[in-house]
């Protein structure tokens, strides 16, 4: 069976890199337009978008950072500008600022929240806006619309020395299905991937020395995620193959929810 998102419209946030940018060129290559959003990073967003192009498919990059409100406001506005309408939003935009708590300045905690739990409420609300103002758009989707909020296994996993994080992703859990509850009805899909470890640049630093060896550790499945892996995912549950998935975290991540550490251990 083939997935495609032809006739589509996704908005990635954080497009410029990582998981982000592994779900744009996927769903590109699943025949949607895409929008690359960054926030500073212009230059790989724009190479992205050159890529896609390249390849016959349809894209552009737009700057904003998803915690302010008129930005979020705007990246949506220029959205329907460019492509007419919207069909998919990648909730992806997050950041990292680790301390252990004793140490974590507010701004940091601040920070956290801001991009990635009230970042992915604006977008979710800008998406939902536009979809139900231009209803359902028969033969091109099951769907009147559909959310991809990017997650983490740390919505499930306490992560010590991350609490900023980890409260970010519990609260973002929590958002996607008082969301799905509430537009279920009107036909829009509303759903969240939990990666765990996947090698982008969130990442580089853990893994460095011994760091992906302890990591593995952690994985029962032996090996440390690739974008692909998500961005997999995040077409398919674009898609209608999974048209009947609603309310769920889709965890992708070798296992490692399964806490392997009490494997012969508790
Ligand atoms: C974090 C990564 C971490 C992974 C598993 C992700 O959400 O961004 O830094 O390796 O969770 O712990």
């Amino acid at each position: 069976m083939q997935i495609s998102l032809q006739q589509q419209v996704a908005l990635v946030t954080g497009a410029s890199s990582g998981l982000g940018e592994g779900a744009a060129r996927a769903l590109a290559a699943a025949g949607a337009a895409v929008v690359v959003n960054y926030n500073s990073h212009a230059e790989p967003a724009e190479k992205l978008v050159e890529e896609i192009r390249a390849a016959g498919g349809q894209a552009v990059a737009i700057g904003a950072d998803v915690s302010q409100e008129e930005q979020v406001e705007k990246l949506f506005a220029q959205t329907l500008e460019h492509f007419g309408h919207l069909d998919i939003l990648v909730a992806n935009s997050g950041l990292q600022k680790d301390a252990p708590l004793v140490d974590m300045s507010l701004a940091d905690w601040n920070t956290v929240i801001n991009v990635n739990l009230t970042g992915q409420f604006l977008c979710a609300r800008a998406a939902l806006r536009q979809f139900i103002s231009q209803g359902m758009r028969p033969g091109v989707s099951r769907a009147m619309g559909k959310i991809i909020h990017m997650s983490s296994v740390h919505q499930l996993i306490p992560w010590a020395g991350h609490a900023n994080y980890a409260a970010s992703k519990g609260g973002v859990d929590l958002l996607m299905r008082s969301i799905a509850q509430e537009v279920g009805e009107q036909h829009i899909r509303v759903n969240s991937i939990a990666p765990g470890a996947i090698r982008t640049a969130i990442n580089q630093q853990a893994m460095q020395g011994d760091g992906e060896a302890k990591m593995l550790k952690l994985i029962p499945y032996g090996r440390v995620g690739e974008a692909e892996d998500v961005a997999n995912a995040v077409v398919w549950l674009a898609s209608d193959l999974s048209d009947y998935v609603h309310g769920t975290t889709l965890f992708i991540d070798g296992g490692m929810s399964l806490y392997p550490e009490f494997r012969g251990n508790g």
